[in-house]
């Protein structure tokens, strides 16, 4: 059969749905909200509102026990925890803080906030996470702190970057945004490192509209979390008592309490929603497995993938095509495709080097003494996975095993026309 891109007929012709993950249970909790006309109940003073409204308060005390940790603090995003947590690790100028390319901007952007300046290492070939040995090689006297991110799902080598990290005495932020709920050689990723974030926008698979939560069992980085989120300096000017004052500039990060009721009841469907891309995830690796030069997701030993993103990766020593005509063929058959990552380090504002101001701090910052390094050459895997993977969202309920069977069929057309796509 003619491949659609070359004028043949797709194999799905309707849109996919919208990911919707709320029902009636999400909706009397929005209700039930709105109702008692307390929309939100957070006041940035030290006074009984500094740890925000019922809803906010019992969503924290759920998601903490859910993940088995002391504490989690309730951000209005995970670009705001993700903020807050490198604020609290007491991070600053002349820092560095090591971080993969192969990400959301948002991972790299929470280090420039803080006007220290991001280093990016490697990737493991395979799961597309961060490479212990590439991160050791990229420490240097500046480093502070590091963040590495559950890519697609599947949990970053946590044993040995704890080890490294220990050994360097540097704090670990689990950027957990892609896998609530997946395991780490039976822990759960973001509550491994001193501090997890987790994402909870509409794309994810639990979700709040937006909204994020910050993991740890550390009472003063979960204080710091908490005045981070709310107006720090004017708490701690009406009478919190607080010694170090480093970084102790408040924002406003504060979850509403419509979107905390209805985090509680997202919570209560996370496991269900996991089984389900998981089932449909299985199935399609099933299918896709017989392509020759198609090597479906990695799953190390001990782990658990989410499958946020389904990711693909090609043998270029067994097929020709690379993944962006890979990824046109797919999408012409009516599927929805991505190739690759863009890697952060390509961006203008890291290859020119241009921050804050005019005088183009943190990275020229007069306290900063490195000149960071942001070609791909430092990055082999990095440069190869551009090339030679691709990644879809569309593995995941409301879809089911039909609309599996349709992704399976349009890799069979394009893996049957591969020598008229090169
Ligand atoms: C890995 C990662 N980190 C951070 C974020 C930022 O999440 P949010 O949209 O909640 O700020 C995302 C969102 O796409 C993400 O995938």
């Amino acid at each position: 059969m003619k491949p659609a891109l070359l004028g043949g007929t797709p194999v799905r012709t309707k849109p996919y749905p919208v990911h919707i993950t709320t029902g009636q249970e999400e909706k009397a909790a929005a209700l039930r909200v709105i109702e008692s006309g307390i929309l939100s109940d957070f006041e940035g003073s030290n006074n009984q509102w500094f740890l925000g409204g019922a809803e906010v308060k019992a969503f924290e005390k759920e998601w903490s026990s859910f993940f088995g940790v002391k504490y989690g603090v309730s951000v209005n995003s995970a670009t705001s925890g993700l903020m807050a947590a490198v604020g609290a690790a007491g991070v600053g100028p002349g820092d560095e803080v090591i971080t993969v390319p192969w990400t959301m901007t948002a991972t790299a952007a929470a280090i420039l906030v803080n006007n220290a300046v991001p280093i990016f290492c490697d990737i493991e070939p395979d799961t597309f996470c961060m490479s212990p040995a590439s991160l050791e090689s990229r420490i240097t006297s500046r480093t502070k702190a590091v963040i590495p991110v559950h890519i697609y799902g599947h949990p970053a080598e946590m044993d040995a970057i704890m080890q490294i990290a220990e050994r360097h005495s540097l704090i670990v932020i689990e950027d957990a945004s892609q896998s609530p709920g997946m395991r780490y050689k039976g822990r759960l990723t973001g509550t491994i490192g001193h501090m997890g974030v987790f994402s909870l926008n509409c794309h994810k698979i639990i979700q709040t509209g937006e909204g994020g939560v910050i993991t740890t069992n550390d009472d003063e980085l979960a204080l710091k979390l908490q005045l981070i989120r709310n107006h720090a300096e004017a708490v701690i000017a009406t009478g919190m008592p607080v010694k170090n004052l480093i970084n102790m500039i408040g924002w406003n990060y504060r979850l509403n309490e419509i979107e905390a009721a209805i985090g509680r009841e997202q919570l209560k469907k996370l496991s269900d929603l996991l089984r389900q891309r998981r089932e449909l995830a299985d199935y399609v690796t099933q299918g896709l497995k017989r392509f020759d030069g198609l090597i479906t997701p990695a799953i190390k030993e001990g782990c658990e993938h989410s499958f946020y993103r389904y990711p693909l990766r090609l043998d270029p020593m067994k097929i020709k095509v690379s993944a962006p005509r890979i990824v046109e063929a797919l999408n012409a058959e009516g599927m929805d495709f991505y190739a690759g990552y863009l890697p952060l380090n390509e961006f203008p504002i890291y290859q020119q080097q241009v921050g804050f101001g005019e005088k183009g701090c943190p990275f020229k910052c007069p306290w900063y003494g490195g000149s960071p390094d942001y070609s791909l050459d430092l990055l082999p895997n990095v440069a190869h996975a551009m090339n030679w993977s691709l990644s879809t969202e569309i593995i995941r309920p409301p879809l089911v095993f039909e609309d599996m069977d349709e992704i399976i069929q349009a890799f069979d057309k394009v893996w049957n026309n591969l020598s008229l796509l090169s």
